[in-house]
């Protein structure tokens, strides 16, 4: 196959056309190639975007038995069960991703995560961490933790080690977005945050602070982080106000991340984080270096 024939079928199913994607794919198989997680990802879409889930989990199951699955294909396999109702598998091919991508801790302690928004970031973040954000002890600061995907990472990946505490904001109500969901996820939030914590062994490392971040960011005026994550509310609104309270709890020379720099609602324009982001970057361009955005921004208050 030419080299940009999965992106071509990408294309296609992301225009809707997962028929010809499957057409495509059935002209150009060759049986004596051994499935890989590209091929496997890319007809499980196809598959998938026919409404055929069950068949969808095949070409990602066959790409295991092959012995080539990488953390995509648990990931998928995490998502397609979860689409099915099948949450039992949800959770283990997601912990099965997780040790793809170097972190054993979540196979080993059994971590549940039923939407897992983290470990697409993982390779990332390892970096960020390793060059950058290198501070011993850490005090760091995540406003958004849903069932504490990034704070579990935290926790066994840099608080741990290092030293230091982790403080967590939310509300455990979910975000716009989970409208719908928060009912179907058989547990209360908290609930699954907190079981997710006393997993990892290291719950005394860290402080869960229930409410609306705009209510509790200003009473933690007079301390100090070396990192602060924003992965809160998504509307603009709120993330502006996320932003400005933090900074000034922001150590010179510490690091604060936005997640979902390109987040767009098409019909829920107020919702697009990028726009707050944005005038953020403006206002106090005089204090903040750019150091890196995938996705996510990651910028270092001037020392
Ligand atoms: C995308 S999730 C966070 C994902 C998390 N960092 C992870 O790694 O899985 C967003 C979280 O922000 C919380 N949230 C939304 N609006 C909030 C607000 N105004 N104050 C505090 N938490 C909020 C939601 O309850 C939800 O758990």
């Amino acid at each position: 196959m030419k080299p940009d024939f999965w992106d071509t079928v990408r294309i296609l199913i992301a225009n809707g056309e997962p028929d010809e994607a499957l057409a495509r794919i059935a002209a150009n198989w060759d049986a004596s190639v051994t499935p890989n997680p590209e091929s496997a990802d890319a007809t499980a879409a196809a598959i998938a975007g026919t409404g055929d889930l069950v068949g969808a989990l095949a070409p990602l199951n066959a790409a295991i038995e092959s012995g080539t699955a990488n953390f995509h294909t648990y990931f998928r396999l995490a998502e397609y069960h979860r689409r099915l109702g099948q949450i039992k598998n949800t959770l283990i091919n997601h912990r099965l991703a997780h040790a793809q991508f170097g972190w054993p801790e979540s196979l080993a302690h059994g971590y549940s995560f039923t939407h897992d928004y983290f470990s697409p970031n993982i390779l990332i973040w390892e970096n960020w961490f390793r060059v950058h954000i290198t501070a011993k002890p850490i005090e760091a600061l995540e406003i958004g933790s849903w069932q504490g995907g990034s704070a579990t990472w935290l926790l066994d990946k840099v608080i741990s080690p290092r030293g230091g505490r982790l403080t967590c904001i939310d509300g455990f109500e979910g975000s716009s977005e989970h409208v719908g969901l928060m009912e179907t996820l058989g547990t209360r939030l908290e609930d699954i945050f907190d079981d997710n914590i006393e997993r990892t062994g290291h719950g005394d490392k860290l402080r869960k602070l229930v409410g609306r971040s705009q209510v509790i960011l200003p009473t933690l005026w007079g301390e100090n982080f070396d990192f602060i994550y924003i992965d809160g509310a998504h509307e603009a609104k709120f993330v502006i106000q996320d932003a400005v309270f933090s900074w000034g709890l922001l150590k010179p020379g510490g690091f604060m991340l936005f997640d979902d720099v390109g987040f767009k609602f098409a019909d829920h324009p107020e919702q697009n984080t990028g726009r707050a982001i944005d005038f953020f970057v403006s206002v106090f361009g005089d204090e903040i270096q750019q150091i890196d955005c995938r996705g996510q921004l990651l910028l270092q208050r001037s020392k």
